[in-house]
């Protein structure tokens, strides 16, 4: 156990091997002494706090959030609908206007309807779509899954 790669312990350390100066290898000394009883930790914890599935869909949500603030909470705050009281992004309007999917809601965000603009990059006709900054696939897919995902726990964000 004296030769620890620390390489897959985490990435960031991957220069271990390179030649470092006298306080970072005093540093690595003491990860290589202390990393037994912390990787033990670390392999036991990880599959609740570090796993990566988890961390990814954090960050998403946390994604979603922000761009929907930037861009929809101007007419859907809280998941609602200013303009059209019966188009709210609540699982019970969605289900009944037909777009309870994330494929239909971005399809909704992308191309628009009725007098929401649409976001995409492509969105046509012109006129049914923003004149503001569009927005990449990507973003919209996160939004999509944002929406969907705060529909179904009934907007708590
Ligand atoms: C200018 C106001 C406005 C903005 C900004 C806006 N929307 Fe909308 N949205 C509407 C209106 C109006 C409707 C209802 C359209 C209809 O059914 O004819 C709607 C409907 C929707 C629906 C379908 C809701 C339902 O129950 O039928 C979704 C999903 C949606 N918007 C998502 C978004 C997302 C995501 C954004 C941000 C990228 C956004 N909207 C930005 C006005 C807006």
């Amino acid at each position: 156990m004296g030769e620890l790669n620390l390489n897959g312990f985490d990435s960031h350390e991957g220069n271990v091997q390179n030649p470092v100066d006298q306080k970072q290898k005093q540093g690595v000394k003491l990860m290589k002494s202390l990393a037994p009883p912390l990787m033990a930790a670390f392999l036991a914890l990880s599959p609740f706090f570090i796993s990566p599935v988890s961390l990814g869909q954090e960050i998403d949500v946390q994604r979603g959030a922000t761009l929907f603030r930037r861009t929809c909470i101007g007419c859907h705050d809280g998941g609602g609908n200013i303009i059209q009281p019966g188009a709210t992004l609540f699982s019970k309007d969605l289900l009944r206007n037909g777009v309870a999917t994330e494929e239909e809601i971005y399809r909704v965000t992308y191309y628009g309807k009725g007098r929401m603009p649409g976001f995409g990059e492509n969105c046509t006709p012109r006129g049914q779509c923003t004149f503001g900054a569009r927005l990449q696939e990507d973003e919209i897919k996160v939004l999509a899954e944002f929406v969907k995902s705060q529909a179904d726990l009934g907007w708590p964000n």
